[in-house]
């Protein structure tokens, strides 16, 4: 790439000046000014190579400079960089035929590299949304209701941004698919797309699994392991079941994503984040807040972007497309070809579906592996909806469980929630201290902080303990019970 001249307007004058001296590092000419008239001037006399604009200027809105820019000179690129990160200022960006939008606080690395797209003539512009019109055949959702093409039309309009996006709707609806779309169809998509599910880790494990932690961290941390943030580095970073994140973990995701930069647990350098956040639950997050279970503040950093995604129940219209779609996929996987007769069709819109479109690709599943006829009439419907267990209900915790029994549970579901992959290594005593904290501080609170009768009491030397209190942490409070 060779030099260019890179105007720049924005009203903020530490912008210009770190722009100034990123860009001229590079080698081009950057000419700065922190008002639209004297951008549009320049462009007007023919000046410039690439142009880069803040939104919110003193005379002129910069969004509505771009159209003409476009029509004078179609050829000259136009990022906008905007602190008002919302939908409708990425979406209008585009619509406007900018080239990129950057969300204020951005990363300068990422600056960088979409100032040499821009440069770089034979790169065509990454696909705007007008591009993504019949992208509902390249997506992988099915679905053709307006509640479905609402959802499409929201994604279409991100594919292009980095933005923050929330995901909500009953389990099942298709959150994490939604999720994967947006990785997959957007800029990152070269990046890895990693997935955290928060309900599934033990709750003092999930810094060490986001941020990683060193070596010595912590009893047991016998290697350096990296965190979720670090391999998503470059890609996306799914937060999944965010609803169900411990408060103090939610005080550090928060920290995280204002200063865009972490430390490991127990290490000292901080590190650079460069991930796309998405997020998703089933809760209601406003009754979370209300309770008192979940940061305001986190909600609105993550919120940028909220996408509901509607129950099936809500866009019955359809049940035959994805029916069609789950038997095509059991043929693909080795299962007969069936078709549903149309009473059957209409039993399946008249349901609930309480498990959403998952319950419905195990129903269909069912239908594929297990009955040999080769039209599934209503009589079978029936009979599988009558025993039909309700999928999407929370698996109740049983009642008197043991100790040992509700340990495999959560370990069960921790591996689980790995899928293919492992957890961060020094398991063993992540789990080991995960019971010992509650061990030693209800014994401490049963014996009302008296360190030598809980030391009795658990049958510990009374040095061990106080050095367990200090490594684990633990509030003493004395004669509190
Ligand atoms: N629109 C859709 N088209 C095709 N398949 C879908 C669609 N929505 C969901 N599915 C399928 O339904 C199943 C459940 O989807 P997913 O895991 O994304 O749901 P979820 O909302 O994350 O659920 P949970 O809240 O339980 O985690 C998956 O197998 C997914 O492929
Ligand atoms: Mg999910």
């Amino acid at each position: 790439m060779s030099a260019a001249t890179i105007l720049v307007a924005d009203d903020d004058r530490a912008i210009r000046t770190v722009l100034t001296q990123a860009l001229a590092r590079l080698g081009h000419e950057v000419r700065t000014t922190g008002n639209a008239a004297t951008l549009w001037r320049w462009v007007a006399d023919g000046q410039g190579d690439l142009v880069i604009t803040d939104v919110v200027m003193p005379d002129e809105n910069g969004l509505d400079l771009i159209p003409r820019i476009k029509k004078l000179r179609p050829e000259l690129r136009v990022i906008v960089m905007s602190a008002q990160n919302t939908l409708i200022t990425a979406v209008k960006a585009a619509e406007r035929g900018a080239f990129e939008y950057l969300p204020k606080p951005f990363d300068l690395k990422e600056l960088v590299s979409v100032v040499e797209r821009a440069l770089n003539a034979n790169t065509p512009p990454v696909a705007m949304p007008g591009e993504m019109a019949e992208g509902e055949e390249q997506l992988p959702l099915i679905g053709r209701s307006p509640a479905m093409q609402e959802i499409y039309r929201v994604l279409a309009r991100l594919m292009g941004t980095d933005l923050t996006v929330m995901i909500t709707g009953e389990s099942g609806t298709g959150k994490e698919l939604v999720a994967r779309a947006l990785h997959d169809y957007g800029k990152r998509r070269n990046g890895a797309f990693v997935a955290i599910n928060m309900a599934a880790i033990p709750r003092e494990l999930i810094e060490s699994e986001l941020f990683g932690h060193e070596k010595g961290a912590f009893t047991g941390a016998t290697n350096r392991s990296t965190g979720r943030f670090e391999q998503a580095q470059g890609g996306t970073l799914f937060l999944d079941e965010i609803g169900d994140m411990p408060l103090d973990a939610q005080t550090r995701l928060l920290r995280v994503l204002q200063e865009g930069e972490y430390t490991t647990v127990g290490g000292r350098t901080s590190i650079k984040t460069d991930v796309r956040i998405i997020a998703a639950t089933h809760r209601d997050l406003r009754t979370l807040i209300r309770q008192g279970l979940f940061r305001e503040d986190l909600f609105y950093r993550l919120c940028v972007v909220p996408i509901r995604l509607p129950p099936l129940r809500e866009r019955t219209e359809d049940i035959p497309l994805l029916v069609r779609h789950f038997l095509n996929l059991g043929i693909s996987q080795g299962l007969p070809a069936k078709s549903i007769d149309q009473a059957a069709m209409d039993r399946l819109k008249r349901y609930r579906w309480p498990g959403n479109v998952r319950e419905l690709e195990n129903l269909v599943r069912r239908l594929a592996a297990l009955y040999s006829q080769e039209v599934i009439g209503l009589d079978v419907i029936e009979a599988e909806l009558a025993d039909a267990t309700p999928a999407a209900q929370p698996v109740e915790e049983p009642q008197g469980e043991g100790l040992s029994s509700a340990v495999e549970r959560h370990l069960k579901d921790y591996f689980a929630a790995h899928k293919d992959g492992m957890p961060s290594n020094g398991l063993y005593d992540r789990v080991l201290r995960e019971i010992e904290r509650p061990l030693i501080s209800l014994s401490l609170s049963a014996t009302r902080g008296n360190q030598i009768k809980a030391a009795q009491l658990l049958g510990l030397n009374r040095n061990t303990l106080r050095k367990k209190i200090r490594d684990l942490d633990i509030q003493v409070m004395r004669g509190i019970k």
